[in-house]
């Protein structure tokens, strides 16, 4: 994913933008690049590597003008050079252009564009669309009835196959931009005599709150101050203006020396917002208002499905455990990438949840539709006001997690597992789940942001632990039932965060294979959180790996009868719908530390993206 920013008003455009790209950094960061028009002319700073590299490059050279472009790259077509970095120019230098999605046909559109004598100086399919762009231009007349601008962008895109987030610029138009989009996040802010145009709203709500979110085949057309929104075929669209309620404090580090830091230690504030206003005490249920399904059609759900990607995928697994404990209905997780293709037998009594913190990642986007398409309901979780699966799905649940800036998802998994608890709590209460039953859970739920942060406060003797295990080159996570997902997880955390090959099993199946990878510098983090007899057979795995020469390292309830370990880490004792949330703490804190430790981009690790918005 990329992220795309864009401004016209009455400042200096290449500081607003630099400074722009640097919030919209952790979508992508293996180059940066900024241009703007002043008088007729066209100028440009591109620079490999992290929006710092660019912006050094403007200290030496400030670009002129109070209208621009910007571009942070996750290189999808063509290696990491100057060259691929945007802005991208058309060959006669009249345009210049960032994108961010995938033109898929782009290699037929470059034939055409060679035959009629183009060539090219990279290997972006965004240098294609530039050039087609240029090629309506210089084809389209001037005529008063349709804007010859606003006709070569629009003809263009009806020629795209692909998703675009785009913002256009052209030398003989001066004060005008064209913005458009499809299945790409794009944003117009609108400021006192400025307009902004971004992939995110982090990116300018130093500026203004006031937006519009642009829907697919919408282009925005700006001159001056004032806009106008169309749609590829030409319709007039009346503009929604909203107020985005994040203040710029979220996407500020507030001291922490890091954004995944930060936002791990946001999660107590992070779970209280999930569950304001959506418990119900008096009838021991919750009450999730988006999900725009009365009781009995609810109660008319017989099947569940979970779609999703990385850990929003390891939320539907603890999902699962939940509604299928507290509301006794099937449920089934699939990865979006592979349920899109499936073509799995569905009826009308399926319901489909999908996970998404972006509410951008694409391959949940197409896994909705395709449900959607075969007539079955979809509902979203999702963190992103505004994003394509919270506007396209039939009904949702807002996180209200807070703008998560880190790449590694930590607030925002958390905050799934208990909008997944209260969701269960709903269900459950309208079939068998007691009133008694469903007050225990909403006490647990309710003590869960105190809990949080007692583990919290451990953080330098996970540290501790951290630097014990620092030097490993292979992990193994286990865990039984709700610990499982949580042990998923983990690895994965540590997978992104430290480049630690870690893999993640149910602990009982060690013994099918894994075991052979046990030796002394392949220690075992072990969540033994759950209740009795799982407990107690959790320990015998752990003692098998130990026979074997691994070292351990224990996730256990404080004063669980844990026996011989290398480690230990207490949580404290809870109700099972709220163990994997504080299970979750330490295996976030580890990862953190042993990148640290390792000497890892914790907030951009390398070859990730925030949000995975191409196939
Ligand atoms: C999580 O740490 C990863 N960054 C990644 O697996 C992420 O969870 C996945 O890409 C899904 O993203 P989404 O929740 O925005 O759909």
């Amino acid at each position: 994913m990329c992220g795309i920013a864009a401004y016209l008003g009455w400042q200096q455009a290449a500081a607003i933008l630099a400074d722009a790209l640097r919030r919209l950094e952790y979508r992508g960061y293996d180059s940066a690049g900024v241009a703007t028009l002043n008088n007729g002319e066209l100028h440009c700073c591109r620079a490999v590597g992290t929006i710092s590299a660019l912006q050094k490059k403007l200290i030496g050279k400030p670009l002129p003008g109070t209208m621009g472009i910007g571009h942070t790259r996750w290189a999808t077509h063509g290696s990491v050079t100057e060259l691929n970095t945007h802005p991208h120019f058309s060959m006669d230098g009249k345009f210049a252009i960032v994108h961010n999605g995938v033109v898929e046909n782009f290699a037929s559109i470059r034939e055409f564009l060679s035959l009629q004598g183009y060539n090219f100086y990279s290997e972006t399919d965004t240098e294609a669309l530039v050039n087609l762009i240029a090629y309506h231009y210089a084809k389209e007349p001037e005529n008063a009835t349709k804007d010859r601008f606003l006709e070569s962008v629009r003809k263009s895109l009806l020629h795209v196959r692909g998703a675009y987030g785009i913002a256009v610029i052209c030398c003989e138009r001066p004060m005008e931009m064209i913005g458009a989009r499809n299945s790409s996040q794009l944003i117009l802010g609108i400021g006192k005599d400025e307009l902004f145009l971004s992939s995110d709203v982090a990116s300018f709500t130093t500026h203004t709150r006031d937006v519009v979110f642009l829907n697919d085949n919408e282009l925005v057309h700006i001159k001056n101050d004032s806009f106008a929104i169309t749609t590829l075929n030409m319709e007039e669209v009346a503009a929604v203006r909203q107020q985005v309620d994040w203040d710029t404090v979220a996407v500020e580090l507030n001291g922490y020396p890091h954004f995944m830091l930060k936002e791990i230690f946001e999660q107590p504030h992070a779970l209280e917002n999930a569950i304001r206003g959506r418990i119900e005490n008096d009838t021991a249920t919750a009450h999730l208002g988006g999900l725009q399904m009365t009781a009995h059609e609810l109660r008319g759900i017989n099947r569940i499905i979970f779609c999703a990607c990385g850990t929003a995928w390891c939320a539907c697994l603890v999902a699962e455990y939940f509604i299928e404990k507290i509301a006794r209905i099937p449920v089934e997780v699939e990865y979006a990438s592979e349920f899109r293709y499936r073509n799995a037998p569905l009826d009308q009594k399926t319901l489909l949840i999908v996970i998404s913190q972006s509410g951008e990642t694409v391959d949940t986007l197409a896994a909705m539709r395709e449900a959607q398409r075969r007539g079955i309901r979809v509902l979203a979780i999702t963190n992103c006001v505004g994003s394509a699966i919270a506007r396209e799905a039939n009904g949702g649940i807002y996180q209200h997690s807070g703008p998560e800036i880190g790449v590694a998802s930590t607030k925002a998994f958390t905050s799934q597992l208990c909008i997944a608890a209260l969701l269960a709590l709903q269900l459950g209460r309208l079939r068998d789940l007691s009133e008694a039953d469903g007050m225990e859970i909403i006490g647990a739920l309710k003590q869960l942001p105190a809990q949080v942060k007692s583990i919290l406060d451990q953080s330098s003797h996970i540290q501790a632990i951290a630097e014990r295990y620092q030097s490993c080159t292979d992990m193994i996570f286990l865990g039984r039932q709700s610990m499982f997902p949580i042990a998923l997880e983990g690895a994965l955390k540590l997978k992104e965060i430290s480049y630690i090959h870690a893999e993640g099993y149910p602990a009982a199946e060690m013994k099918h294979g894994p075991i052979a990878l046990i030796a002394p510098q392949c220690p075992v983090l072990c969540l033994a959180c759950n209740e009795e007899n799982i407990f107690e057979k959790t320990l015998s795995n752990i003692q098998e790996v130990r026979a074997r020469g691994a070292r351990t390292i224990i996730i256990a309830r404080e004063g669980s009868p844990i026996g011989v370990t290398d480690d230990v880490i207490w949580i404290p004792p809870a109700h099972d719908v709220t163990i994997p949330i504080l299970a979750t703490i330490p295996v976030q804190l580890f990862a953190y530390h042993m990148g640290i430790l390792r000497g890892c981009s914790v907030d951009k690790p390398r070859h990730l993206a925030k949000s995975v918005t191409v196939e």
